[in-house]
């Protein structure tokens, strides 16, 4: 079990091994867009990962294909769908604004 929390609201929710971020981002009542419903097809879960990504699944060829077409990309760059619980160091992640992805 880690702590995931989500900035830039703050909120902190017990994160455990084998959920997503978008499920856990989703169920801390935080909005973040989700349109292909976490199959990776369309970028809009983007977000920056800024601590704990070892706690991360590794990013999947399917991932860092679709994260290269995304505009903004950085290293700390995440497909919140794609991104499953791992380990248990905190994570924290900072949701992007909904220009984001498009
Ligand atoms: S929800 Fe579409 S890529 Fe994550």
């Amino acid at each position: 079990m880690s702590l995931l929390t989500i900035m830039p609201s703050g909120k902190t929710i017990e994160a455990a091994e084998g959920q997503t971020l978008l499920e856990l981002i989703l169920a801390a009542g935080e909005s973040i867009p989700h349109k292909c419903d976490g199959n990776a097809k369309c970028g809009s879960c983007h977000i920056f990962v800024q601590a704990g990504r070892k706690s991360l699944s590794k990013i999947s060829p399917l991932e860092n294909e679709k994260l290269d077409s995304i505009v903004g990309v950085g290293s700390k760059s995440r497909l919140a769908c794609q991104s499953r619980i791992t380990g248990t160091e905190d994570i924290n992640v900072e949701l992007l604004g909904f220009a984001s992805g498009f």
